[in-house]
């Protein structure tokens, strides 16, 4: 399959799920407030990868909190490859210094954006080609 549909409507902010697509798994979650100013109040001059690595955007995006969310008016919705940029590990959620993510098998720590701010791994979490197809339904491919 190359597109899957996923119904957010029962994911309240703080709360997150994982579905499976091409046999990865996809983070998708529902920041709170505080998470969303937390992410985006982070200058990009101060992240490891500077690049919003989000496929629904131009190479050149930088890594802003909006950047790396569903967009403007979307900022609460994160949608993510939950594969570790270091060597393939599925970091866990909710986890980690920034209650980001963190990825057990060597430590890297991920923030409420997916960012990478510390640990071994190199880039951001990537995030695959994914829309709106209605405020509570995410397409995914
Ligand atoms: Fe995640 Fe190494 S695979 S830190």
């Amino acid at each position: 399959l190359a597109s899957i549909e996923v119904d957010v409507a029962s994911l309240e902010p703080g709360m997150s799920l994982t579905v499976k697509w091409r046999g990865k798994p996809i983070f998708i979650r529902n920041r709170t407030p505080e998470e969303v100013k937390a992410a985006a109040d982070v200058p990009v001059s101060d992240l490891k990868d500077p690049a919003a690595r989000n496929a629904n955007l131009p190479a050149e995006a930088q890594a802003t909190g909006v950047d790396r969310s569903g967009g403007e008016g979307k900022e609460n919705w994160i949608v993510m490859v939950g594969t570790c940029t270091h060597l393939g590990c599925v970091p866990l959620g909710q986890a980690g210094e920034y209650n980001g993510w963190f990825c057990p098998c060597h430590g890297s720590v991920y923030d409420t954006a997916g960012r990478i701010r510390k640990g071994p791994a190199p880039e951001n979490l990537a995030i695959p080609t994914f829309s709106f197809v209605s405020d509570t339904k995410i397409k995914i491919g």
